[in-house]
């Protein structure tokens, strides 16, 4: 008998550590038969918008996400299909025109902010965390990683934080954080965290 695929979710806050825990986990339970997708693969494809208007578009709400193609995405790997996930350039906004193909997995962990904010999405996770990490220390790690890896500035960072960044957590992802099976303090590293999820998913592959 073909075996189920496992999805796990990992939601919370922008850079809260979020794929440092799906990345580790991969590392530790050492299969091949687990994969990561990061939700902002997601992001609308904005091909048609000037680079001012990729700007202004609000990325911590759930309409600058394509979460139809995530969940057929999700249904499909479920299936033991393979997909075609978009890949995401966060210096222009707007997908690549190439794709990545993620082959079907004995466990599939998607890690992104609004992910348990929509209940079709939330309720086809096998298992949903939420890393409860304070925003001030989200913050200092956003603003390090979005001027070294994003392209961003000082201003462009700060500006965004204060009018949709954390509007937006308040408004969507703290709320979700209420649908997660197991709520994680102390970011990606919490070591306990990190032994019961790789027992529990163990488990469930067993
Ligand atoms: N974002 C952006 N510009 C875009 C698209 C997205 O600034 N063109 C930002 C959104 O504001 C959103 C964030 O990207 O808050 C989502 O990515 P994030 O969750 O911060 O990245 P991860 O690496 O997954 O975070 P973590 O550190 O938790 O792993």
């Amino acid at each position: 008998m073909k075996q189920k695929t496992i999805l796990v979710g990992v939601a919370g806050a922008s850079a809260s550590g979020k794929s440092l825990l799906a990345n580790t986990l991969i590392e530790e339970l050492q299969s091949e038969h687990l994969c990561i997708i990061s939700e902002d693969s997601y992001y609308k494809d904005q091909t048609h918008l000037t680079m001012e208007e990729r700007v202004r578009t609000n990325y911590d709400h759930p309409d600058s996400m394509d979460h139809e193609l995530m969940l057929d995405h999700m249904n499909q790997l479920k299936t033991g299909k393979a997909v075609d996930v978009p890949i995401y350039d966060y210096s222009v906004h707007n997908r690549k025109d190439e794709c990545r193909r993620v082959l079907p997995a004995r466990v599939v962990i998607i890690e992104g902010i609004l992910l348990f904010t929509r209940p079709d999405i939330r309720e086809a996770f096998d298992l949903r965390f939420y890393m409860d990490t304070p925003l001030d220390i989200c913050l200092i790690r956003r603003m390090k990683r979005d001027i070294v890896e994003r392209g961003r500035d000082v201003d462009s960072v700060i500006k965004q934080y204060l009018e949709t960044v954390r509007p937006m957590f308040l408004q969507f992802i703290e709320p979700a954080r209420q649908h997660a099976h197991l709520i994680i303090p102390h970011g990606g590293k919490n070591r306990i965290a990190i032994d019961l999820i790789k027992t529990k998913i163990r488990d469930l592959i067993d």
